[in-house]
């Protein structure tokens, strides 16, 4: 697909939850300069604004909104921001972990957080904007995610939950979107050069490892991969394990085969008996 076929697909309009730096910023830096318009949302206005000001000296047209994702108004915050305009590519690109820690020993305060922005935000902003997108035939929806969505492991129990959560979720709609023309990736990245990742390393006192994978190269591959959804293993080519026990074409052929074995049992006449 080229960068005309992708606008068409995907644009006019590109809402980005997470942009401020890192991989959201890097994502909306090369959405800018396909011609995407730009919703770039985060917590922190002045970042944001230093991004939108740089995008529009560029030729962009892009707004911000400040918005906290663990809020239970921020689906209905991004709508607003959205404002009725088509955004025909969501990118739900927040949900680092900035606690680092055991499960009992981290607040609950703070497992509800990263709970509600990686699941409700991620659950209800995937159904209201996934919705528009059906209606019209087209778009896509990126969810970026962690190999830690792979299983549990200590010291990040909650994010991994939250994460596999969203890599179950991303493989369903992807099926249930494809015959609607709308794409779905989720896009499982690995340890990658990010203000965030650093501020964690520097907070546990360890240094910065060899071998980040580039945020730039990382918002390439996975703008790259959205019509190759549903998953995708930055690092690790379509076919091959690595991260999981399945690559991500083992992923989508199971959908695929159950999927049509099991149909039927989500056809609208199969719905009722919900309070027994
Ligand atoms: N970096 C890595 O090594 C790594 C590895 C595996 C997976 N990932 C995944 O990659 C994605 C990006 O990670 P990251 O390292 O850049 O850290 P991040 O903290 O998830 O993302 C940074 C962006 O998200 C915004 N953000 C974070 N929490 C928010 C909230 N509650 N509401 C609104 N905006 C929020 C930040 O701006 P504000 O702080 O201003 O809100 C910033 O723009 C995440 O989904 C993460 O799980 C990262």
């Amino acid at each position: 697909m080229d960068q005309a076929q992708f606008a068409a697909r995907y644009g006019p309009w590109a809402l980005i939850a997470g942009a401020s730096e890192g991989t959201g910023a890097e994502f909306a830096r090369q959405l800018a300069g396909i011609g995407f318009h730009l919703i770039l949302v985060a917590r922190r206005e002045a970042p944001l604004a230093a991004l939108a000001g740089e995008l529009r000296g560029k030729g962009a047209t892009c707004i911000t909104a400040s918005i906290d994702l663990a809020g239970p108004d921020a689906t209905q915050r991004l709508l607003d921001a959205a404002a009725g305009r088509e955004v025909g590519l969501l990118i739900l690109n927040a949900g680092a972990d900035p606690n680092g820690a055991m499960f009992l020993d981290g607040a609950i305060d703070a497992w509800d957080r990263l709970a509600a922005r990686n699941v409700l935000t991620t659950m209800r902003a995937l159904h209201a904007f996934a919705a528009p997108m059906k209606a019209r035939g087209r778009g896509g929806l990126i969810v970026v995610g962690s190999g830690a969505c792979y299983g549990g492991l200590p010291g990040i129990g909650v994010y991994a939950a939250s994460k596999a959560f969203d890599l179950v979720l991303c493989e369903a709609l992807w099926a249930e979107l494809e015959p609607h023309g709308v794409d779905v990736l989720s896009y499982v990245i690995g340890r990658t050069d990010t203000p965030a990742h650093r501020e964690l390393l520097e907070a546990r006192g360890m240094s910065v490892p060899e071998g980040l994978a580039d945020a730039a190269q990382v918002a390439r591959l996975g703008l790259a991969r959205l019509p190759f959804g549903p998953v995708c293993n930055w690092g690790e080519a379509d076919d091959e394990p690595g991260m999981s026990a399945t690559s991500a074409a083992q992923r989508r052929e199971r959908i695929r085969r159950i999927a049509a074995i099991s149909a039927a049992y989500s056809a609208p006449a199969a719905l009722g008996r919900t309070d027994r």
